[in-house]
């Protein structure tokens, strides 16, 4: 194992330790996350290692930081675990919150001096990337065998959380740094398998026209949310959609029929003019959740990451937290349907961005979706996330996608490896850029959010538009950006 991640894996099972003191029988734990799929497995991880040592958690999902901050009913807890988020807010979080409080997170830290109460467990203090070796998910899951032997079992809710994360972003789409390791510890445990396919959604329990259209990420233009011309493209491969009464899955395709398909797709996203790298977003690594029934959207580490966002997106975490925990019956019925409605909801959305009238190009640095009131601003993440891996953003310029409600305005920035490479951090750009205008901004370098007031929402953007060309500029000298 690199010297790095043995250190940290280390650090992290010490700090399970410590926590394990804390979870006796009759004490009370609060455990506080995010509302992304990364941040419902880490509940899930944690909320799910207190259930199995009978003791009594309250799990809760927020937005943002201040509804932890602001909350004064979080000191009748003994102890508090705050999972995916905090690494920004140690100051704020030594000074308000009393309680013992372990913060488990993967953004880049901004204070690195917390009081003595509080525990802060984060790869970057080990020199290991946050976003892209391993995810909130994954440290909880390694804190998590610090409580408990019993943990082991959450090695694919872990996986499910990077790749919720989006971080597999290694060449055919595989997980890497810490995130192989804990692959490999799911795969030893018999627990998942990992090969190498299509991907596409619903592979193993929908028809494969269906898998076609159900597929948002990445979206393919004219074919997602369009079961019609799903079906006729799957006839044109002369492919055979039926054997007897049923329909055949992607899974019951042979070799020679799937490698037809996707030249069908190849050739179908030519003609729209859609981006050629695109279709490398549509073969690669494959992680599946051996002890999920094969028809569930569970099977599949990417759809059950989709639909933990769904649940987190939807309003209904609880239900995404249950999920990650291990429940099933009835809460993953109301989670497939959830997960359905979220799917319609999020083509719709796609099919409208797309039609350009949300798009605004007149930033030098920066390119603008603006969706207004239109767009339901805790869709907004998905939508910006859905568009960079779909490489449908320019790769020259990095999108901020800004939403309202009431008066309140949601941002999610997301920009091209190719920027990175050249100096961007998104996470530096909306963090200043929010600062100077009195919200709050931060995450990763290639994906980044902010929440502001509507007012302020027009001074932030050319803030972002000048820091965004500032930093270009100064760290990409001398070099040239390689256009698609
Ligand atoms: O909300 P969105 O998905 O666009 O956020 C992208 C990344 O930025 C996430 O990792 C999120 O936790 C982080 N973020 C942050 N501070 C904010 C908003 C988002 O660290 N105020």
């Amino acid at each position: 194992m690199r010297e790095g991640f043995e250190e940290f894996v280390r650090a992290c099972a010490e700090v399970g330790v410590k926590l394990r003191s804390h979870l006796r029988e009759g004490s009370n734990v609060l455990v506080v996350g995010h509302n992304d799929a990364d941040a419902l497995s880490a509940l899930g991880i944690i909320s799910g290692t207190a259930a199995k040592m009978d003791c009594p958690f309250t799990a809760i999902s927020i937005q943002r930081i201040e509804e932890l901050l602001e909350d004064e009913s979080r000191e009748e807890f003994d102890v508090i675990v705050l999972v995916d988020m905090g690494s920004g807010y140690l100051n704020a979080i030594s000074e308000k919150v009393r309680r013992p409080i372990f913060v488990l997170d993967h953004h880049k830290p901004i204070d690195v001096r917390p009081a003595e109460h509080v525990v802060h467990v984060n790869p970057h203090l080990f020199g290991i990337d946050g976003s892209t070796m391993v995810s909130a998910s994954g440290v909880a899951y390694l804190v998590a065998k610090g409580i408990s032997d019993e943990a082991s079992d959450y090695a694919p809710v872990a996986v499910v959380g990077a790749l919720g994360d989006l971080q597999d972003k290694d060449h055919g789409r595989r997980l890497i740094g810490l995130n192989e390791l804990l692959v490999n510890e799911a795969v030893a445990a018999g627990l998942m398998s990992v090969t190498e396919d299509l991907i596409l959604y619903g592979r193993s329990f929908k028809p494969v026209h269906e898998t076609i259209a159900s597929t948002n990420s990445p979206f393919l233009p004219g074919l997602s949310g369009d079961e019609t011309a799903s079906l006729n493209l799957v006839l044109s491969a002369g492919i055979e959609v039926r054997v007897g009464e049923s329909w055949k899955t992607l899974a019951d395709l042979k070799p020679e029929e799937k490698a037809r398909l996707l030249e069908a797709i190849a050739s179908h996203l030519m003609r729209a003019g859609a981006p050629s790298k695109l279709l490398g977003e549509l073969t690669g690594h494959v992680y599946e959740l051996l002890r999920e029934d094969p028809g569930s959207p569970l099977r599949d580490a990417r759809e059950f990451a989709t639909l933990l966002n769904a649940c987190g997106k939807g309003g209904r975490a609880w239900v995404g937290i249950g999920i990650a925990m291990g429940v099933r019956g009835a809460v993953l019925e109301e989670a497939v349907s959830i997960l359905e409605e979220y799917r319609r909801s999020i083509s719709r959305v796609m099919s409208m961005v797309l039609s350009e009238r949300f798009v605004d190009r007149s930033f030098p640095n920066v390119v603008v979706l603006r969706g207004g009131t239109e767009i339901d601003p805790r869709q907004v993440s998905s939508i910006a996330s859905i568009l960079s891996s779909s490489n449908l953003l320019p790769p020259d310029k990095p999108l901020v996608a800004v939403a309202q409600d009431g008066t309140r305005v949601k941002v999610s920035a997301r920009a091209s490896n190719e920027l990175v490479d050249l100096g961007l951090d998104l996470g530096d750009v909306m963090r200043s850029a929010a600062e100077r205008v009195g919200g709050r901004g931060g995450g990763h370098k290639m994906a980044a959010g902010a929440e502001l007031t509507v007012d302020s929402a027009e001074p932030f953007l050319r803030e972002v538009d000048r820091i965004v060309g500032e930093q270009v500029r100064r760290v990409g000298q001398g070099r040239q950006l390689k256009l698609l």
